[in-house]
């Protein structure tokens, strides 16, 4: 166990980083690249968050030891939850948003220097990740990889755009209204919305007539946000099965107006579906996200 990690410590028991430079000189090379020298440089913080102290914890101990594992807060030796609290000393304050102690990385004991080196990240744009963003995470989910290479995608692979576009690794910030249902760490954009609205600007509305599942499902209801094998990211080859996954009715004679138990109104019975002009329901319906001046969505 460590002793430095137990024990009280004392401004007396603080050595200061220049200490610490003439055995790990490899490490000092380094560190003016890294944001956690500002505590150094500026000089201003206490000793218990200036520089190498601020996460090893104090040095004394150990520089007398002349070096040693249990002398000092050795990372390679802290169980998960300790890498978690020593990281969140300071960081606290924006991660907690993201409930990370309940993120579904955290219990997987997935946790920041699992996915940060403070010492070893490859470039500064890196935020101090082990590797660029999308290397790291295919590292452990390789099935998202393939779907990422499907004939209709998001270009990440291609640069485009990254997976915390949509996601955020630290996990989700507190759930309200429809993000209480979205699992998956999703990333949100301002006013809890959805994150694909960050781009997809067009789709936000409000409308004034809104389709019920866009605003209140959410997008992925329809679309599978990796890739697909359908054009347009969707869920379904052929659009109108989709739509008939919800408007169909459920064994009950189709009639205008007549709405069903699960509120949504069947698809109408002048719709021939024999006749493959029908099938084609967004040829009609073209704002199938939700339209202003139609409650059909026809404009
Ligand atoms: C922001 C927290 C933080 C600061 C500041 C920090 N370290 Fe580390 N250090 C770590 C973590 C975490 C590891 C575990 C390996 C990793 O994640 O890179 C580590 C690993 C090490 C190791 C083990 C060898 C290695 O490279 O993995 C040494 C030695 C070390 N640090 C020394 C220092 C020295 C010297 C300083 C000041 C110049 C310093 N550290 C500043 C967090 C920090
Ligand atoms: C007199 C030389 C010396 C000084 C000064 C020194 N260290 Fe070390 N340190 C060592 C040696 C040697 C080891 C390797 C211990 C081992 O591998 O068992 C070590 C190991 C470490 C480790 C553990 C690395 C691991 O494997 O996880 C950390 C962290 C560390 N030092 C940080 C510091 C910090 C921070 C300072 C300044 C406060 C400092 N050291 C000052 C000699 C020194
Ligand atoms: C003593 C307080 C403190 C501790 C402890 C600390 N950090 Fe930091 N960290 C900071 C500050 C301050 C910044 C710089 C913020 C800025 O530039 O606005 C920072 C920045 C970062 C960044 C952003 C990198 C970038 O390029 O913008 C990452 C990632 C990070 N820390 C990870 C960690 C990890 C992982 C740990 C635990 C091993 C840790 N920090 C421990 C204070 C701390
Ligand atoms: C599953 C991997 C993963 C874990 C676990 C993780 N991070 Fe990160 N973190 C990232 C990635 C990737 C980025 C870069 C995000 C980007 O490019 O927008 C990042 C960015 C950051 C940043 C800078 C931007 C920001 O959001 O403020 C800080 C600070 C940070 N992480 C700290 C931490 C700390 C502290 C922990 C542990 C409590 C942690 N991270 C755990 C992957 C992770
Ligand atoms: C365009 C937005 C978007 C991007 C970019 C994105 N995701 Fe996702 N991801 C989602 C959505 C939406 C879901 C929920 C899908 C569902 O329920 O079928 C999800 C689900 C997941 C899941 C859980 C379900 C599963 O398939 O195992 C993982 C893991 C995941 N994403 C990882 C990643 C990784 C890794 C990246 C980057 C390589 C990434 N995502 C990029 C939107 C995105
Ligand atoms: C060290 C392995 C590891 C790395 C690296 C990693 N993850 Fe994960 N991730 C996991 C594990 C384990 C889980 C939880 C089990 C599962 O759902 O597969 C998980 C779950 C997820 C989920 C699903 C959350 C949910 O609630 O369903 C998403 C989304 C995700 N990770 C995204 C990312 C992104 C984005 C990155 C890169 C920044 C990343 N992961 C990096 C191991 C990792
Ligand atoms: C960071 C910006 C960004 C985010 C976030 C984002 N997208 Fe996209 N999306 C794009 C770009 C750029 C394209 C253009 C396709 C390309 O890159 O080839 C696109 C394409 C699409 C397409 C296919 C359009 C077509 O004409 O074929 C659909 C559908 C889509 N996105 C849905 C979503 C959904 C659903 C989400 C949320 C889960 C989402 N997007 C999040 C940027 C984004
Ligand atoms: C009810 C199912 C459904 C939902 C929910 C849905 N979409 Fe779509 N989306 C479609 C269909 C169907 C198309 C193809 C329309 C066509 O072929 O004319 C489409 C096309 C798109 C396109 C490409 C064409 C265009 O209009 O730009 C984008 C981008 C898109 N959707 C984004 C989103 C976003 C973002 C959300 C969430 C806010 C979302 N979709 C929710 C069914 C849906
Ligand atoms: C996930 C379920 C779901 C899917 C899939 C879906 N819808 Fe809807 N739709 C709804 C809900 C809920 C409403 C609003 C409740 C209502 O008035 O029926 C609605 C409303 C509508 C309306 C307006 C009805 C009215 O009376 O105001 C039209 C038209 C419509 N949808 C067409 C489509 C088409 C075309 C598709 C396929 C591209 C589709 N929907 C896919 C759930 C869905
Ligand atoms: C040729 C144009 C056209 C096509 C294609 C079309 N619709 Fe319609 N749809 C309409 C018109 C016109 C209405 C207005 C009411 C009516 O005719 O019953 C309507 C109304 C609706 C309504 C609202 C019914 C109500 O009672 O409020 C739903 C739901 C609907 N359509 C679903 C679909 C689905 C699902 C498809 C594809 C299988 C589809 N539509 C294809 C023209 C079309």
């Amino acid at each position: 166990m460590l002793v430095s990690a137990i024990l009280p410590a004392f401004a007396a028991d603080y050595v200061g980083s220049d200490v610490c430079k003439t055995c790990h000189p490899d490490v000092w090379a380094n560190f003016y690249r890294n944001p956690h020298f500002k505590s150094v440089a500026s000089g201003k913080e206490s000793p218990e968050n200036t520089g190498c102290e601020s996460c090893h914890g104090p040095g004394k101990a150990h520089v007398e030891a002349r070096g040693g594992k249990a002398t000092i807060v050795a990372f390679s030796q802290l169980a998960p939850d300790k890498v978690l609290d020593a990281c969140l000393r300071c960081h606290s304050k924006t991660l907690s948003r993201a409930n990370i102690r309940r993120s579904s990385h955290t219990e997987q004991d997935v946790v920041c220097s699992t996915c940060h080196s403070i010492h070893k990240s490859p470039a500064p744009k890196f935020l101090l990740a082990k590797a660029e963003q999308r290397d790291l995470c295919y590292g452990c989910h390789t099935s998202v990889r393939a779907q990422f290479s499907m004939p209709f995608k998001h270009r990440v692979n291609e640069g485009t755009i990254k997976c915390t576009d949509c996601h955020n690794p630290h996990g989700a910030f507190d759930p309200t209204s429809k993000m209480a249902e979205r699992p998956h760490m999703m990333e949100q954009s301002e006013g809890n919305e959805q994150p694909c609205l960050k781009c997809h600007i067009d789709k936000r509305g409000p409308f004034v007539y809104e389709h019920g599942s866009v605003r209140v499902e959410g997008c992925d209801t329809c679309h599978s946000a990796h890739g697909s094998m359908n054009a347009r990211l969707l869920r379904r080859p052929v659009t109108f099965t989709l739509c008939l996954e919800c408007h169909n009715g459920v064994g009950q004679q189709g009639s205008f107006g007549v709405k069903f138990n699960n509120g949504v109104q069947r698809t109408p019975s002048d719709h021939n579906m024999a006749d493959p002009r029908y099938r084609n329901c967004t040829s009609c319906h073209v704002r199938i996200h939700g339209s202003n001046t139609s409650e059909f969505f026809f404009r």
